[in-house]
């Protein structure tokens, strides 16, 4: 497969059972790792509180923005996220948009976009840094975009929320390949489909879209949550990139 220039994707979460059961999940296991830092870090390097949350889905990440005290508006491609995100949150402003498209949402007016594991899905470097061009344009000049993705080492381990044994090609993929995933905890059984993408592309996709590289999490577990890790507390299933315009 070409670096980067997959185009036979399409997004898993356009699908009415995988879209149900993914509103089930939870902040728990391996996806606590993915929250519990982020209340201390979107306090450190932001100021306001005026946040998009990109690639919302059924709005968790939404509504954990909401618990935190930010006005929050959540965006998605697909309409069956969307759809049952106003089913649970009816007080909250959701919004489905066609890719890329943020021509109703006013520039320079967020002080934080979260994107929480939305970049997993979003085939191709060009696709990934016209994005990030056009959210940028989204941010106050002090915002931040905070960009919450999977891990390379998530593929090709074993997760407490997640498992990938079945799928050894995961090994050997490189950035703009497809690799399957199965979440655990959710009724959907099926292979998620996501692209693999390094961190060093990660990086160029960045500089690509004027964006700097303020800080980069890799969450770990302390092995006293009541849960029953499988390599949490020794590999960083997620990375949490903290990410501000070039000034
Ligand atoms: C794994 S879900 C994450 C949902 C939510 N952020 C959370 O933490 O529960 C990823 C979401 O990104 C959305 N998505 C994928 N590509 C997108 C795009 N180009 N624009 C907006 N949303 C997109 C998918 O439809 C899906 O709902």
């Amino acid at each position: 497969m070409t670096k980067g220039n997959k185009t036979d994707f399409s997004n898993v979460y356009e699908d009415t059972i995988r879209a149900e059961a993914y509103s089930r999940l939870t902040f728990d296991k391996t996806y606590y790792l993915a929250y519990r830092d982020l209340p201390t870090i979107i306090a450190r390097y932001t100021k306001g509180k005026n946040a998009l949350d990109f690639g919302c889905g059924t709005g968790r990440s939404t509504r954990f923005l909401q618990t935190l005290g930010y006005r929050t508006i959540g965006i998605d491609i697909s309409e069956e996220m969307i759809r049952i995100a106003r089913q649970l949150d009816p007080a909250g402003e959701y919004h489905r948009i066609d890719d890329g498209d943020f021509s109703r949402l006013p520039c320079a007016s967020f002080d934080l976009i979260l994107s929480a594991f939305t970049f997993d899905n979003i085939p191709t470097m060009e696709r990934k840094i016209r994005l990030f061009r056009r959210l940028s344009t989204l941010i106050t000049p002090n915002g931040a975009l905070i960009n919450l993705v999977s891990s390379p080492e998530i593929y090709t381990h074993e997760w407490a929320s997640f498992t990938t044994k079945d799928f050894p090609e995961n090994n050997k993929a490189k950035t703009g390949d497809i690799v399957r995933i199965i979440t655990i905890d959710i009724a959907d059984k099926r292979p998620c489909d996501d692209i693999y993408i390094s961190e060093e592309d990660y990086a160029t996709v960045y500089t690509k879209a004027s964006l700097r590289i303020i800080k980069k999490y890799k969450p770990l577990a302390t092995g006293k949550e009541p849960y029953q890790w499988v390599n949490e507390t020794q590999i960083a299933p997620w990375t949490i990139y903290v990410l501000r315009k070039k000034t």
